[in-house]
């Protein structure tokens, strides 16, 4: 048998799930709008092809998908769903408007699942397989199947399994790490397996997805590469359930850094990676760890005399990628009080920002009021600047203005100025610290008795007293978490404009999922995952 044409083709299909196997993670959920600028940068980056969510899960999802759908204009978007004709049905409604676009089913192959997760025999897997692929061609024919917690399943099954998802019409198969439970030397065997068994394994792209809980999502998506596979599935920062998925920026920078190693191809534009990282972070609050891979604020920072000395004489001493590869600048200085427009305006666009006059204009004067607290203003001040604002116009609850009294010579009083749905309202309270203070204060003009505050984190924005804080608040009412930021040089106002941020976040999930919002598909993943009856299955 001689190699098939995508086995020998060095072009590696970049697949990112940050909107669906990122964002089903916890504390990583995401809006409409701000899907929506993730989809765009994704995109921008040169993402193949972008998993937008789950559209059975929920309302939200699917709103989600479909609006991505009409937006991207590259990508492919790919809807997730069981082997289950509503899921499919939902997929396909969701995605129908990209011009591109991807069913992707999936079901569990491994002996445990099987048992215990789908309380299925399994040929009663099989003939799902075969059904549901075949039903999923009748919409677009690029279907993916995966083998969900394919990395414990037997070879025997699994080769049966993947050579009847082909023959029924899937044209990429993934074999998911779905618990992060493989080493890279089995994970590679599983592909090499799947090459030399399956008979018409040549019609199919083999893809990875790989989960982090024994910190090996990286590797392992090497690995499935090196022993065949073409796509790699993995989302931004790494996050994802549990410990995660393989971070994209990772995998990326390896193949570009180690391309004697991984002599393969994407189509990346690494230069965004840092945007793209910090503009996931600062939507979700989920910092990376300083010390992460790639994207971590000291994964450039030489900080030991002797690494100083050597990076002097000679950056590759100890510098295996610059920063700029993956679009972080060496220029950390940058503007200051007397910095014009212009030079703004061109600091906004070598960062990445395509902002319309009017947003300029507007960040212009955010900008020159900072300048007038802090002396000298750095990228990640300017990126902190755009981010606390990007798609706040619509909100219907606004910041106005703050006075705390703290310290420890009386009591702490927040008197907090709001705008609520263009009426403008003032509220005083007491409370245990000027933190407390603010919140209850907000809480009296909004209230909001059943949610509950369960992350304050305030963290700064550069080095100095005079850094901007950055300040997340994380809000739970009835099992919904939203996610608020708000940045500011005063570590209270910061805080004030997170939580703010994250009631307006509130308001509208409540609008989203209120009963009368609701239809077929708004039941939570949650409680349609586990149990399908017979008849919603696809097939006998
Ligand atoms: O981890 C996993 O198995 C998955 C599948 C649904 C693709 O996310
Ligand atoms: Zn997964």
């Amino acid at each position: 048998m001689s190699a098939p044409d995508h086995i020998i083709s060095d072009q590696i299909i970049i697949f990112d799930t940050t909107l669906r196997d990122g964002e089903q993670s916890p504390g990583c959920s995401m809006n409409l709008e701000e899907k929506l600028r993730m989809a765009h940068l994704l995109d921008d980056m040169g993402v193949d092809v972008i998993e937008a969510g789950f559209p059975i899960a929920s309302r939200g999802d699917f709103e989600a998908v479909e609006a991505i759908s009409k937006a991207v204009k590259n990508a492919t978007i790919a809807g997730l769903c069981r082997a289950v004709k509503r899921d499919i049905e939902a997929s396909f409604e969701a995605i129908k408007c990209a011009p591109k676009r991807r069913i992707h089913t999936f079901i569990s192959t491994s002996p445990l699942h099987m048992k215990y997760k789908l309380q299925m025999s399994p040929e009663a897997v099989l003939a799902a397989i075969a059904d549901s692929v075949e039903f999923a061609r009748q919409f677009t024919d690029d279907v993916e199947w995966s083998a969900e917690d394919g990395s414990r399943t037997e070879d025997d099954f699994l080769a049966r399994a993947v050579e009847i998802a082909i023959k029924s019409g899937a044209t990429t198969i993934n074999i998911p790490d779905t618990v992060g439970y493989a080493m890279p030397a089995d994970y590679a065997a599983k592909f090499t397996m799947l090459r030399n068994r399956v008979p018409n394994i040549d019609r199919a792209i083999l893809s990875v997805h790989c989960h982090n809980d024994l910190g090996l999502a990286v590797a392992n998506s090497l690995a499935g590469v090196a022993a065949g596979a073409r796509q790699i599935e993995c989302t931004v920062n790494g996050i994802g359930e549990r410990a995660g998925n393989a971070a994209l920026e990772e995998v990326v920078m390896a193949m570009r850094t180690r391309p004697d190693a991984m002599p393969f191809k994407n189509h990346i534009k690494t230069e965004m990676i840092t945007k793209i990282s910090r503009t996931l972070s600062s939507i979700t609050g989920f910092v990376v760890q300083p010390n992460k891979a790639i994207v971590g604020a000291n994964a450039f920072a030489h900080e030991s005399g002797i690494h100083q000395d050597g990076m002097l004489k000679n950056a590759q001493t100890y510098e295996i990628m610059t920063p700029e590869s993956v679009g972080l600048h060496r220029s950390s200085l940058v503007l200051g009080k007397h910095s014009g427009r212009h030079a703004f305006k061109t600091r906004l666009q070598d960062l990445g920002y395509g902002l319309s006059e009017e947003e300029i204009e507007d960040a212009f004067q955010r900008f020159k009021d900072l300048a007038d607290k802090k002396k000298t203003i750095y990228d990640e001040d300017i990126i902190a600047l755009v981010e606390d604002e990007t798609g706040r116009d619509k909100d219907n609850i606004k910041f106005l203005s703050l006075l705390v009294q703290a310290g420890t010579r009386g009591p702490q009083i927040a008197t907090i100025e709001m705008d609520v749905d263009g009426t403008r309202q003032t509220a005083m309270c007491e409370g245990n610290g000027p933190v407390d203070a603010i919140f209850k204060a907000i809480r009296m003009i909004i209230p909001h008795e059943e949610a509950c505050l369960q992350l304050y984190q305030v963290h700064a924005v550069t080095g100095g007293t005079d850094a901007q804080a950055e300040v997340s608040v994380k809000i739970e009412e009835h099992e919904k978490q939203v996610v608020g930021q708000g940045t500011d040089a005063d570590t209270l106002v910061a805080s004030a404009k997170a939580y703010i941020h994250a009631l307006n976040k509130l308001m509208d999930k409540r609008q989203r999922t209120a009963p009368n919002a609701t239809d077929s598909t708004t039941e939570s993943m949650a409680s349609v995952e586990p149990s399908l009856t017979a008849q919603e299955r696809v097939g006998p």
